[in-house]
């Protein structure tokens, strides 16, 4: 199967929000990335739930909700209620990550964990077989537009052999810094989702850039 591309919601426009998530709705993107910050886990505050089921009305594809927040684990079925159809948490913020996983999975979503660039993959050894997707932080998380950490290259490839050995369902995704000039090497390493914020937002063209982003590798 060809790689996702997860335009990130952060760097659209809020004054009109509708025009470019009708964007996406309209381009090859496959799925909405919604980024929450929450001012404590992150040094930045972007948006919550009323901005969710707002965008949730005009969306026509999964929403990819990222949380970067501490006790993600206290707001699971309102992140269900306003339209999240993936939810990811944070490695970092979960000392209970294995009940929270079987939580978002109980509440009818997919369960996803980002792992910041200085935690390693192999922490995840434990619990991969709960775990329909595990996002990559090739960033620190925060902000977008921020320069991409090449160390994510040999995460990937980390990831791949823990895919190969203990869920073959595992969707890769890499979450950061990522454009036209990287994006191929991410998917020949094995990542089979790509966020993209500021590459989609800043260009020219947004609905072009992402079917460039799409254009199958190898
Ligand atoms: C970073 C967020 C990212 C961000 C990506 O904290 O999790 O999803 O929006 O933005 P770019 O693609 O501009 O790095
Ligand atoms: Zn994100």
């Amino acid at each position: 199967m060809s790689h996702l591309v997860a335009p990130s919601v952060l760097s659209a426009d809020f004054n009109n929000l509708e025009r470019d998530a009708e964007m996406i709705n309209n381009s090859l993107a496959d799925w909405f990335h919604v980024d929450v910050m929450d001012g404590v886990f992150v040094p930045n505050i972007s948006f919550g739930f009323p901005v969710i089921k707002a965008l949730n009305k005009v969306a026509k594809k999964p929403l990819d909700v990222h949380l970067m927040i501490v006790k993600p684990e206290q707001y699971i079925t309102q992140f269900r209620d306003v339209g999240a159809d993936v939810l990811t948490v944070h490695y970092e913020a979960s000392p209970h990550l294995h009940r929270t996983l079987q939580a978002i999975k109980a509440a009818g979503m997919q369960a996803g964990v980002a792992l910041n660039p200085h935690t390693p993959v192999s922490l995840l050894e434990d619990c991969i077989s709960e775990i329909d997707l595990v996002t990559i932080m090739s960033v620190n998380p925060g902000f977008g537009g921020q320069k991409f950490i090449e160390n994510t290259y040999k995460k990937v490839q980390d990831l791949v052999a823990l895919k190969k050995a203990a869920n073959r369902e595992l969707h890769i995704e890499i979450d950061g810094g990522v454009n036209l000039d990287n994006y191929g090497k991410l998917v020949t390493a094995g990542a089979d989702v790509l966020v993209a914020g500021s590459t989609v937002f800043s260009s020219n063209n947004p609905t072009q850039t992402i079917a460039d982003l799409k254009v199958p590798v190898g």
